[in-house]
């Protein structure tokens, strides 16, 4: 069983109108989003921004209403708050948030920042509190002097590690991480990364960890799911997304992760354009009447992908000539 299942989650934003202001239409930010979270994994969700992937960060952790769909965790459905207060989903799902300095509390110092979930789910006395604390700190790589400051006297790269030591403090089970290393330099990106991989051998936490960079994703995660205007394009292993990319929208993200390699730079400069000419020739094809990605057919075992129609039937054809049963 998986740590956590989402299935056919949606969230609508109404947008009103007209002399009644009444509901004229609806924002699909979220519009049927289905995967699972293995124990002890990192997720990847990726897209660009836009695409929806804070809005199901959120609707998992309890933060935005669904409109559908269900999030299960120990066999509930934890959309229903009263099944998230009976399991104890709010202790084991802990979120970092994708702008540091406006998720920390100015006005209070790091101390109690770190200490807040400690003190709303574990009793501690003042000194063990404490101790804990000091403890976070050591594991994110901060001086204990770090206690007695503010949020807004620390650089982005160590307010996004105080962030991750709040998450942890609990030993929370599965944390989201929304865009954590995206506003940091290639260099406290590595550092960072660094520390939730650690944190994660550790103490055996699963991750959500949400991109739009699929250069940082390939490091960490070992399923990823394309998401693009509320859907998912195409979901697979790492192997599956970095080697055989099938979605335009897929492919284009891949072509736009720089290269770092100089001797390359020209093939990978020539095959972004290439992919930029068919992804204008083509994107149409891979979208439907109201724009939007069709439904994922499975292309292998871990594999599935928002394939046209006309390819999706020619697919299922081919499987079932082979005898396949996936
Ligand atoms: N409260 C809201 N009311 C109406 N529309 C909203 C609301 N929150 C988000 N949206 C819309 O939903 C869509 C998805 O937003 P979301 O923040 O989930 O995107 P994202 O993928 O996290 O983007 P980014 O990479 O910029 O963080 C956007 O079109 C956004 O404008
Ligand atoms: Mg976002």
């Amino acid at each position: 069983m998986s740590l956590i299942e989402i299935n056919n989650l949606k969230v609508h934003y109404p947008i009103r109108g007209g002399f009644w202001n009444r509901i004229v239409d609806n924002v699909k930010a979220v519009d049927g989003v289905t995967f699972n979270i293995e124990e002890g994994e990192t997720y990847g969700l990726v897209g660009e921004s836009g695409s929806g992937k804070s809005t199901t960060a959120k609707a998992i952790i309890g933060l935005e209403k669904a409109t559908s769909g269900t999030v299960t965790y120990k066999g509930k459905n934890v959309i229903e708050a009263e099944n998230r207060r009976r399991l104890n989903y709010n202790h084991d799902v802990q979120m970092i948030f994708q702008d540091s300095l406006s998720s920390l509390n100015p006005r209070k110092r790091i101390e109690d920042i770190i200490a807040e979930p400690l003190r709303n789910f574990e009793h501690l006395s003042k000194d063990a509190e404490k101790l804990r604390v000091l403890q976070l700190l050591d594991i994110v790589g901060l001086d204990p002097d770090a206690l007695y400051k503010y949020p807004h006297q620390f650089s982005g790269g160590q307010r996004q590690r105080i962030g991750v030591a709040r998450a942890v403090a609990t030993h929370p089970r599965l944390i989201i991480a929304d865009e954590p290393v995206s506003a940091l330099d290639l260099s406290v990106q590595a550092q960072v990364l660094n520390f939730m991989k650690k944190i994660q051998r550790e103490f055996g936490i699963s991750y959500l960890f949400i991109s739009h960079d699929l250069g940082v994703v390939r490091h960490m995660c070992k399923n990823i799911a394309i998401m693009n205007r509320g859907r998912i394009v195409e979901m697979g292993s790492r192997e599956d997304i970095y080697s055989h990319p099938m979605h335009i929208y897929t492919k284009r993200l891949l072509a736009a992760i720089p290269e770092t390699n100089v001797t390359h730079r020209e093939e990978h400069r020539q095959n972004r354009l290439k992919i930029e000419r068919v992804y204008q020739e083509q994107h149409q094809k891979y979208y439907d009447k109201e724009n939007m990605a069709f439904p994922l057919t499975k292309v292998s075992l871990t594999h599935s992908v928002a394939l046209p129609p006309d390819e999706a039937r020619q697919y299922r054809q081919k499987m079932n000539d082979e005898g396949a049963t996936i």
